[in-house]
């Protein structure tokens, strides 16, 4: 039997407004959710995600104690936003939650506004902030909603010239086109935190894993902070299960490619005014003519989809859409056109 529980204003619409991974999680995961044992149900799950964290270890070659787990990427900021000192930046646009999470600490967030080329929002050759001040800086790379990377020479560079500020480096969004995370430095620089979460790549939001990277000083300065009980024994399997699936990861890659060119190729060759910005992912951002993007929002969701409406201060705005599979693409692409004669 099917229970219905959601309370999503959009869940007769199709999600492609909050980067999930329509693709799906490896059929294996399903399987293994599918073993779970009143064992797994009465008892508490074990403390300290042990079977997570050794396995994620092994995988990124580094000890388990340079990793800190949660529910979600969500939680492992939080987490880190424990010990961050109050002044800090951000470089702009990018995901609001980094904003609440400081707000909600009392602290500042200074923005450092990317420079929007008309195809890519590229980073200002070197952030002008002063040592004294600059005590954190966040960075989502692939960016939210931007959907380009941080180059990993820019982000080494940042690491050596403030060793004395945290570098929070988001990367949960690395594993659509993987090609240059920071894992390998986690060991060399005691200021850098990395975020992963299984929730996007892995396609496994609604078991709410995360997984933060650190130097072990830095994480042993997070351990007060963790919660009691950890990830069910089960969720832990499934995420190490998602994470060697070599041959659904790689189908994941190749359909995710296929998608994005078809949808590139429609949106040129039928004249859609919207403008797609380069992106590492699996989502595009996309410039509104005019101004549109509640428009398009609007006139999307009565064809049944969700999309992300974006506009910042100064910026033209946006709408931010997941890249789904070819099924729901194609249906996509005929909503976008089935909008034309009231967008222009
Ligand atoms: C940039 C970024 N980081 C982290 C997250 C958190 O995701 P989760 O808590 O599901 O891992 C999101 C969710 O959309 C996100 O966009």
């Amino acid at each position: 039997m099917k229970h219905n529980y959601s309370i999503d204003f959009y869940q007769d619409k199709i999600h492609l407004h909050l980067n999930e991974n329509l693709f799906g999680p490896s059929p294996k995961v399903m399987n293994e959710l599918n073993l779970w044992r009143r064992e797994d149900v009465f008892h508490y799950p074990p403390n300290d995600d042990a079977y997570l964290k050794n396995e994620v270890a092994q995988y990124w070659n580094l000890p388990p104690e340079s990793i800190f787990t949660g529910n979600g990427g969500v939680s492992i900021l939080r987490r880190m936003g424990n010990i961050l000192p109050t002044s800090g930046y951000y470089f702009t646009p990018t995901w609001d939650y980094y904003k609440h999470l400081i707000e909600m600490r009392k602290g500042t967030l200074q923005a450092l506004p990317f420079i929007n080329n008309g195809k890519e929002f590229l980073y200002p050759t070197f952030p002008p902030i002063s040592q004294e001040k600059a005590n954190f800086i966040i960075i989502c790379s692939p960016n939210n909603p931007t959907g380009q990377r941080v180059p990993r020479d820019y982000l080494e560079k940042l690491l050596e010239e403030y060793p004395n500020t945290y570098i929070i480096v988001d990367e949960v969004y690395e594993d659509f086109t993987p090609t240059d995370s920071l894992v390998p430095l986690v060991l060399k620089y005691r200021n850098l935190c990395l975020i992963r979460s299984f929730s996007k790549f892995y396609a496994l939001a609604g078991l709410r894993i995360g997984v933060g990277l650190a130097h072990p000083d830095l994480v042993n300065q997070l351990r007060p902070y963790r919660q009691p009980f950890g990830l069910p024994l089960p969720i832990q399997k499934a995420a190490i299960i998602a994470l060697k699936d070599d041959s659904h990861n790689q189908l994941i890659q190749s359909t995710l490619k296929a998608s994005k060119e078809t949808l590139l190729e429609f949106i040129r060759s039928q004249n859609i005014p919207l403008k797609p910005y380069h992106t590492d992912t699996h989502f595009l951002l996309m410039e509104t003519q005019h101004n549109r993007s509640d428009l398009w929002k609007e006139l999307l969701l009565k064809e049944g989809f969700a999309v992300k409406s974006c506009h910042w201060e100064g910026q033209k705005s946006y709408i931010r859409v997941t890249i789904p599979p070819m099924d729901i693409l194609l249906k996509f692409c005929q909503a976008l056109k089935n909008c034309l004669s009231s967008i222009t």
